[in-house]
């Protein structure tokens, strides 16, 4: 039987096992996928014993996911924008690396109904969650995406890698001058209970608010987001599941359909 894993320190957390495995039983494949730790110096170590073991593939969560760029043969030009790899294929003794995390946030918004195209979407931050999905949002063709972060440089020098004149810097202080139909929270902020300190003018009742960090409460900026008015608020789940149904299309070349996955791993969430 074909065998996936996931990797990352830590990993006791990860919902990718389920997820995969509700995937499997829906497209009736024939696979396992389990999760392992993996200690700081050792993932070099842990991908060459899993290609000996002829397992397919992996996932790879922090903090190796620029390891794992580092080491692939392939590289999907995604997995190169993003600067990270987080879905990794053996094959044939080549190691494949793409990055599925923006193609999961775009998949998610779009399973709810979100367009992008010819929209304003704000995202907020310049870290490697950033970097991932500026690509795949740029594929949608938004009117602008604006790029603000709390450092203002690390946004500028990231801007820079992607010539393209949609995107426009901005600072968080400069964010009161405009409106936006989407801001996606692509800081670590919420991991600390923060919230970005951007302005809430450029909240409306349409805007719709994305927190790519997810949690059993919403997420302190989902809580800003809606005394503000905004339309809508979305945390990540969606983004995980969707991440995760392109690194399964990935191996297997079949499809899964994300909603009902999405609804078992709330409902997982929520019970815990
Ligand atoms: P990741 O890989 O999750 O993106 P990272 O590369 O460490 O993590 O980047 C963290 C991002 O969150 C940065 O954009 C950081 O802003 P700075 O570049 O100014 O440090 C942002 N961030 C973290 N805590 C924040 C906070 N409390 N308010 C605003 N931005 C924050």
């Amino acid at each position: 039987m074909d065998t996936y894993f996931v990797l990352g320190n830590p990993i006791e957390q990860s919902r990718s096992p389920f997820i995969h495995q509700q995937f499997a039983l829906q497209t009736k494949q024939s696979m396992q996928y389990e999760k392992q730790l993996v200690a700081l110096a050792d993932f070099q170590t842990v991908i060459n014993d899993l290609i000996k073991n002829s397992v397919k593939g992996a996932n790879v969560t922090a903090p190796f996911k620029e390891q794992a760029l580092a080491l692939c043969t392939q590289l999907s030009a995604r997995a190169k924008m993003a600067g990270a790899v987080n879905t990794l294929s053996f094959n044939n003794g080549e190691i494949i690396g793409d990055n599925t995390d923006g193609i999961g946030l775009v998949n998610d918004l779009k399973s709810q109904q979100i367009t992008l195209k010819g929209k304003r979407i704000l995202l907020l931050g310049a870290g490697g969650a950033a970097r991932g999905v500026i690509l795949p949002l740029l594929d949608e063709e938004p009117e602008q995406l604006f790029i603000a972060n709390r450092t203002l440089a690390k946004a500028e020098l990231l801007s820079e890698q992607f010539i393209n004149d949609r995107i426009s810097v901005i600072s968080f202080e400069q964010t009161q001058d405009y409106q936006f139909d989407l801001i996606i929270n692509a800081t670590s902020a919420s991991l600390t209970a923060n919230v970005p300190n951007i302005s809430a003018d450029c909240i409306t009742n349409k805007t719709v608010c994305y927190d790519m960090v997810y949690a059993k409460q919403a997420t302190n900026f989902l809580l800003w987001a809606q005394s503000n008015d905004a339309a809508k608020v979305i945390d990540g789940l969606g983004m995980l599941v969707g991440q995760a149904a392109e690194s399964f299309y990935q191996w297997r070349n079949v499809q899964p359909d994300i909603s009902p996955v999405l609804v078992k791993v709330r409902k997982q969430i929520n019970a815990s």
